[in-house]
């Protein structure tokens, strides 16, 4: 496996990726978004496990390829997960959020690229040294988890100091002149989140679609608190960037030891209730530019930078 595999997967393709998205970019996204020309990618995230994964892999249509991105703590707790993943031959192959790097290898046994997003330079240097064969370089103004350590630019600007493999450029990437910015400064593609949340095909509730199109570029936070509440696994030094609402006003960053069961009641109320002002909805700094629902086809289009 070589990165010329990555170059070619965009010789013919509009140079953007809808991100892995865990309860967002499903089969129906994925497929929907390499049928218009990108490349398409189911996310597995907190929640995930080989039975959702299988369920969103049979959801993809027209028999079209997408790529698979996991996420590393939860491949460690469903190991099976890896495999499902691989055995449907995917474009390509990520594992976000955390080092173990045995993915890589693995994948490049089933001839499968493999593409490690990260947040600084010293762990884009150890994803190198593991095999990977392109980076994304995740800035802080990003959806969802990541290190907020540097701003997309900087880090793209360092990542492409680094290596001769393709980097892909995630962060608040949300106009076609924001993938021509990026484009310009070398990055081989936009791995793009928040602007494809609202698509009719995305997996996302009612409820956070109304907070998605209400928001603006200033109401989004960094916490850590609806993962404590949650009692998923991320380590404390990954929290989401989210649209701040009641719950992140009262909980702040983080929660205290004492407040983490109380705070896990009221998460699983408000998920429940599909009620946003309670929730985790994840999104980036482009938020502001979501306005309204549409299908995949128009947000590749609307993002296609020729
Ligand atoms: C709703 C949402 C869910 C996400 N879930 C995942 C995930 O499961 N796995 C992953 O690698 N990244 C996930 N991310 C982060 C993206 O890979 C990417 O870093 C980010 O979306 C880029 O920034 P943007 O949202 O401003 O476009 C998620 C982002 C969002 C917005």
């Amino acid at each position: 496996m070589t990165s010329s595999t990555v170059d070619a997967l965009f010789a013919d393709r509009i140079p953007v990726l809808n991100a892995p998205m865990g309860g967002v970019a499903g089969g129906a996204l994925a497929s929907a978004v390499s049928r218009a020309g990108g490349l398409g990618m189911i996310g597995m995230g907190s929640s995930g496990s080989t039975t959702s994964l299988r369920r969103q892999l049979a959801a993809v249509t027209d028999g079209v390829e997408v790529g698979i991105g996991l996420v590393d703590w939860v491949v460690q707790r469903d190991p099976e997960m890896l495999e499902t993943a691989l055995d449907a031959s995917p474009l390509l192959l990520s594992v976000s959020f955390g080092e173990t790097y045995e993915w890589i290898g693995r994948a490049h046994e089933r001839g499968v690229p493999a593409v490690a997003q990260v947040s600084d330079a010293p762990t884009a240097e150890r994803a190198l040294a593991a095999g990977a064969d392109a980076l994304v370089a995740r800035g802080s103004e990003g959806g969802g988890h990541g290190r907020p350590l540097h701003d997309r630019d900087t880090l793209l600007d360092a990542l492409l100091a680094l290596t001769d493999r393709p980097v892909f450029a995630a962060g608040a990437i949300a106009t076609a002149e924001d993938v021509r910015r990026v484009l310009g400064r070398g990055a081989r593609a936009a791995w793009v989140g928040t602007a494809f949340t609202a698509c009719h095909e995305a997996l996302s509730s009612p409820g956070s679609r109304r907070a998605l199109l209400a928001a603006g570029p200033e109401d989004t936070v960094l916490t850590s608190a609806f993962d404590q509440a949650s009692g998923y696994g991320w380590p404390s030094d990954i929290p989401e960037r989210v649209i701040a609402n009641d719950a992140t006003r009262r909980w702040g960053a983080a929660l205290d030891d004492g407040d983490v069961d109380v705070a896990g009641r009221e998460l699983r109320a408000a998920t429940e209730a599909d009620d946003p002002s309670g929730m985790s909805v994840n999104a980036g700094l482009g938020v502001g530019e979501l306005r309204a629902e549409r299908s995949a086809a128009e947000v590749v289009a609307a993002l296609d930078p020729r």
